[in-house]
C-alpha cells in the first residue's frame, strides 16, 4: 500500500494544481494551508514525503521539516518558495530538507524530487547503493602485474608483515586492501594511517593511544590505531617519513606486539597484521642513515615492488578501457576509445600512474563532447590536466575540481552529485559555500 503525501500550501490555486499533479500520478495526498494544520496531521500520522511552502502563516515550511524529521527522521521533505535567498537554502539544508524547490517551478521538477526521495528511502531500505565496482579490483595482466598477484595470492593468508613500494599512483593502497580482503581477517578492519601527514609528536599517541593525563590536553583515556583494529589489519601508508625515535618505537612493537599507550604502565597485546607503504626507496633511505636497518628487516617480510605503468604498458589499455566503462556507468555517457586513443595513451610516460590514467579517462568521459576519444583528444586532455594533475596539488583543489566536474556531468543535480562523490548533500551544501565560483 502506497503511503500518503503531505502538501502544506497556503495559496488555494497553487495548492490544487499540486494536488491534482500528485493524484494524477496515483498518490494519495493530505492538504493543508497552515503550520497549525501541518503539525496536527505530522502528529496523527506518519508520511514518507512532505512537501511544504516556506512562507506560510506566522510559522514556516523549516518549522514544518523540523517537526517532521523530529518524528521520523527517515522523511524527506521537499521546500519550496517563491522568495528563495541563500538564507532560506541553507537553513533548509542545515534541517536535513531533502530538496528545494524554487517557485514557479515545473510540475515535472516536483515529481522528479519525490521519485528521488522514494529511491533514497528504498536504498536506505535495502542497503543498496550506487552500483560501484569492487574497490579491490585490479586490472592488469602484464607479466609484472602477474608475479605481483601471486605474491598477493601467497602473502594474504599468512600474517607476515607486507612492505609495498612503488611510485606515486602505482596501487600500493589497492594492493593492501586486496592483502587483507583475501586475509583471514578480511571481517575485521582495515585501518590506513598516513604517517606522512601526522606530526611526528602526536604519532605515538595516535598510533599507541594515551591515558588521560599523559600530557597537557588529554582529558580522557584513547585508544590508539593499532588498539583500535585489533585483530585486523593497519596500513601504514609513507612508512619513509616516521621520524627516528617512532621507528625504535615501531621496532618495538613488530618485535613484542605489545603496545603502551602513553602515560600507561602496563603494555597490553594486540593482534594486528601490519603492511607498510612507501613511494621513496627505503633501501637508500637505509644506506644513507635516514631508516633504520632492523626495522626496515622487519617490514620487509614480504616485499612487493609495484612497476610504474610505463614499464607494463601493456596494461594501458586495458585500464584506460576499464576506467572508460566505469565511468561511462557513471556518468551515463557511451564514448569510446579509437585507435589512434589508444597509442596517444600507450606513448605517454604516465608521471602520476594509475592513478592519473584513472583521473584522465574520467575526465575524457565527461568532456568529451562527441563520443569518439581519439589522440587529439587525448593529447588535449593531457595538456589541460597538467595544472591539476600535478603531484603537488592540494587537497582541497582536487577536490574542487572534482566537484565541478561531476555537477557538471550530473548537469548540476546536486543530489546526484553528492551521490556520485559519496558524501551527503547537506556536505556538499557546505563545500560549495565555500568555494569560488
Ligand atoms: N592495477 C590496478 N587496477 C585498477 N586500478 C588501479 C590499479 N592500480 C591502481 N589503481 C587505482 O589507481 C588509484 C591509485 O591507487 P593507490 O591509491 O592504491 O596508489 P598508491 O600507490 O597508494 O599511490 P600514492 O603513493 O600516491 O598514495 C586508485 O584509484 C586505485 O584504485
Ligand atoms: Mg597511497
Amino acid at each position: 500500500m502506497q503511503q500518503r503525501l503531505l502538501v502544506v500550501e497556503d495559496d488555494p490555486s497553487v495548492r490544487t494544481t499540486i494536488v491534482t499533479c500528485l493524484e494524477l500520478e496515483g498518490y494519495s495526498v493530505d492538504a493543508v494551508s497552515s503550520t497549525r494544520e501541518a503539525m496536527e496531521r505530522l502528529g496523527a500520522n506518519s508520511y514518507p514525503i512532505v512537501i511544504s511552502d516556506i512562507y506560510l502563516d506566522d510559522r514556516t515550511g523549516l518549522d514544518v521539516l523540523e517537526a517532521a524529521r523530529q518524528k521520523d527522521p527517515g522523511c524527506s521533505v521537499i521546500l519550496m518558495s517563491a522568495r528563495g535567498s541563500m538564507e532560506t537554502v541553507m537553513a533548509a539544508t542545515r534541517g536535513g530538507a531533502f530538496d528545494y524547490l524554487a517557485k514557479p517551478f515545473d510540475l515535472d521538477n516536483m515529481l522528479d524530487a519525490i521519485h528521488r526521495a522514494e529511491a533514497a528511502r528504498a536504498g536506505q531500505e535495502d542497503g543498496v547503493e550506487i552500483e560501484e565496482l569492487p574497490e579491490t579490483e585490479m586490472i592488469g595482466s602484464s607479466p609484472r602485474m602477474v608475479e605481483i598477484y601471486k605474491t598477493i595470492a601467497q602473502a594474504a593468508p599468512t600474517d607476515a608483515t607486507v612492505l609495498i613500494e612503488g611510485e606515486t599512483g602505482t596501487g600500493k593502497e589497492l594492493v593492501a586492501r586486496m592483502i587483507h580482503r583475501n586475509s583471514r581477517r578480511a571481517d575485521q578492519v582495515f585501518r590506513p594511517v598516513d604517517c606522512a601527514s601526522i606530526a611526528s609528536t602526536l604519532i605515538e599517541s595516535e598510533l599507541f593511544g594515551s591515558l588521560r593525563g599523559a600530557f597537557t590536553g588529554a582529558d580522557r583515556d584513547r585508544a590508539g590505531v593499532f588498539e583500535a583494529a585489533h585483530k585486523g589489519t593497519v596500513f601504514l601508508d609513507e612508512i619513509g617519513e616516521i621520524e627516528s625515535n617512532f621507528q625504535l618505537k615501531l621496532l618495538r612493537f613488530l618485535q613484542e606486539r605489545e603496545i603502551r599507550p602513553l602515560g600507561a604502565t602496563r603494555a597490553k597485546a594486540v593482534d594486528v597484521r601490519i603492511i607498510a607503504a612507501t613511494n621513496r626507496d627505503l633501501r637508500a633511505l637505509v644506506d644513507s642513515g635516514k631508516f633504520r636497518e632492523d626495522l626496515w628487516f622487519r617490514l620487509n617480510v614480504i616485499r612487493l615492488h609495484l612497476p610504474p605503468l610505463r614499464e607494463r604498458r601493456g596494461d594501458i589499455a586495458l585500464l584506460a578501457q576499464f576506467y572508460l566503462a566505469k565511468y561511462n556507468a557513471t556518468y551515463q555517457r557511451d564514448v569510446r576509445l579509437t585507435g589512434t586513443g589508444v597509442r596517444a595513451l600507450d606513448e605517454y610516460t604516465w608521471p602520476g600512474n594509475v592513478r592519473q590514467l584513472q583521473h584522465l579517462m574520467e575526465r575524457l568521459t565527461i568532456l568529451t563532447p562527441g563520443e569518439r576519444i581519439d589522440a587529439a583528444a587525448v593529447q588535449a586532455a593531457l595538456a589541460s590536466a597538467q595544472p591539476d594533475d600535478r603531484l603537488v596539488e592540494t587537497l582541497a583543489d582536487a577536490e574542487e575540481e572534482q566537484i565541478r566536474r561531476v555537477l557538471a556531468a550530473t548537469g548540476g543535480n546536486k543530489s546526484r552529485a553528492a551521490k556520485v562523490l559519496g558524501i551527503e548533500r547537506k556536505t556538499l551544501y557546505r563545500k560549495l559555500e565555500r568555494m569560488t565560483p
